[in-house]
């Protein structure tokens, strides 16, 4: 049986533009859930309250998987870790420490044997809280493997009971992932106490590759993410890995306990609630992954579907029919399709969705998937964004040899009282931002604009996501209407309520930045010159 680990919630929710509010974690932490996964990183608890509190909450929501927290080799780290996982049924503390030359050198600027002692360490506080624990040496696969094998065994010794081996900048391949995992398996002498996990980014686009490597060479726990999510480049994708496994079962001889026919629903529960929507031809997920163009293939399909799809759709999930709902369909079928999508919501929210359908049922007469996913994301969106200022009105004046301007109407969500201004811009859009920031009392500078429609037709909606910096910070929003303009005031104003409420919060601390054994921010992997240079050994597999 093959472990799979979901860490969407603490390395997928590192994907550049990826940060969810809580209510948005704990619905994906229910939807891992559903979908049946052993394990859920549910987060970094000494990044910020809102990460602990997050792990905290779904440790007490989650009965099935075991839930972990992730934790540097540091005493505070730990304690925060172990007192967000202390309700779970299962709990689990992830510990880790950087081993490879090139961290311990330029990172941490500490000798192996201060690695080996910090790790073990470590390993030893974590099993003070919790049976369960979990040690990576992070960027494993480019340590030495003489090194890595000392600290991996040392860490079993110490009380680890899962070891994950990560390929933290993506550099491995899989013949190389295959030989490190060989090779501990040969030389670790307790391996056999602890269960080998991988953890692979994809900067080569290869993390699935060498994760499935990994398996054939005895790795039994996968670390993977929905859609791929993570740092940089992402991980292995979990709905790749596990119909890699599921279809291949010839070849690796083992299977998983996902309930496959939950992963399209949760890949799209996930690409909504992010906003990072999955690419048309991504494996298994993507809108193309079981079309068929061409006439050869349609004709080949109809004859015996498989001439040319190798699995079948229904088996991950993919709904036979695109049902279109209309302003007529009522709560409960509003209901039943939601569900198909993924979304088990409670009354109230499923309220709330209902209100916004039967809105956009009058502007629009056809209601698509991607519409009612919108109207989800926008539901949660709602509930944690602690908003100072509603829209209460937008006017714009545009065209060609008009002076664009905008008059635009906030009103303040304490007090009630409704402040007007009027601007002029390069754009009406530029001018209703301008209004806002004056109202509002915020000065931001937009970093990314993207407007995409949700669905095809004359009357789909228009979805902007973007980013403005304010107060030397960087702030997402998003914003929907089938009127541009308004989408994209919605989106700046959702910006902009996140940069007020953020104003009162301390700052979260950056598990990117290396501190005493932190994650490292992205570094490249060494070249022989870099090496010789530092006085570094290359890595190598031998
Ligand atoms: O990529 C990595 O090395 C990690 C570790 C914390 C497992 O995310
Ligand atoms: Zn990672």
């Amino acid at each position: 049986m093959i472990r799979i680990f979901d860490t969407t919630l603490r390395d997928g929710e590192q994907s550049p533009g990826a940060s969810l509010n809580m209510s948005q974690k704990e619905e994906i932490a229910r939807q891992l859930e559903r979908l049946n996964v052993d394990v859920i990183e549910a987060g970094f608890p000494i990044s910020s309250p809102d990460d602990f509190e997050a792990v905290r909450s779904i440790a007490g929501i989650i009965k099935n998987c075991t839930v972990a927290g992730l934790a540097r080799c540091t005493e505070k780290d730990i304690v925060r870790a172990a007192e967000a996982v202390k309700d779970a049924v299962k709990p689990r503390i992830h510990v880790f420490c950087a081993t490879s030359a090139i961290h311990r050198q330029y990172k941490l600027k500490r000798a192996e044997e201060e690695i080996l002692k910090l790790s073990v360490e470590g390993v030893k506080l974590a099993k003070s809280f919790c049976d369960d624990v979990e040690f990576s040496p992070e960027d494993a696969s480019r340590t030495e493997l003489p090194f890595l094998t000392e600290v991996v065994q040392a860490a079993i010794e110490a009380g680890a009971t899962t070891v994950n081996i990560p390929d933290t900048v993506g550099y491995s391949t899989p013949v190389h992932f295959t030989n490190i995992i060989r090779h501990l398996r040969e030389h670790v002498k307790n391996i056999d106490r602890a269960v080998i996990s991988v953890h692979c980014h994809n900067d080569l686009g290869l993390a699935v590759a060498n994760s499935l490597a990994a398996v054939e060479a005895g790795a039994r726990q996968i670390e993977c993410t929905i859609n791929g999510l993570g740092e940089r480049a992402g991980n292995a994708s979990l709905e790749e890995v596990v119909m890699a496994i599921k279809t291949r079962v010839d070849v690796y001889r083992c299977r998983t306990r996902i309930n496959t026919k939950r992963i399209y629903p949760t890949s799209r529960l996930v690409a909504a609630l992010t906003g990072i929507f999955v690419q048309r031809n991504k494996a298994i997920v993507g809108d193309n992954a079981f079309a068929h163009e061409a006439g050869i293939h349609q004709h080949g399909v109809l004859a015996h579907r498989a001439t040319y799809e190798i699995m079948d759709p229904v088996d991950v999930g993919i709904p036979a029919s695109k049902l279109v709902l209309g302003k007529h369909s009522g709560r409960h079928a509003l209901r039943d399709r939601l569900q198909q999508l993924g979304h088990d919501l409670d009354d109230p929210r499923l309220d709330r969705v209902f209100e916004q359908f039967k809105v956009l049922g009058d502007r629009k007469k056809e209601i698509f998937d991607e519409d009612l996913e919108a109207m989800v994301s926008q539901v949660f969106e709602e509930a944690q964004t602690a908003r100072a200022w509603e829209l209460a009105s937008l006017q714009t004046t545009a065209g060609t040899g008009v002076v664009p301007t905008a008059t635009v109407r906030l009103r303040n969500v304490q007090s009630g009282d409704v402040v007007t201004d009027a601007a002029t811009g390069d754009g009406p859009i530029d001018a209703a931002f301008t209004c806002m920031m004056r109202i509002a009392g915020v000065e931001a500078t937009l970093r990314e604009y993207d407007l995409r429609a949700v669905t095809g037709g004359r009357d789909a909606q228009g979805e902007v996501h973007l980013e403005l910096v304010a107060n030397g910070h960087l702030y997402r929003g998003r914003g929907r209407s089938t009127d541009i303009i308004e989408a994209s005031a919605l989106a700046f104003l959702n910006a902009l309520n996140r940069a007020i409420a953020a104003a009162d919060k301390p700052p979260r601390i950056s598990p990117l930045n290396g501190a005493s054994c932190g994650i490292s921010s992205p570094s490249p992997a060494p070249d022989a010159a870099e090496c010789a240079q530092a006085g570094l050994r290359v890595p190598t597999c031998d």
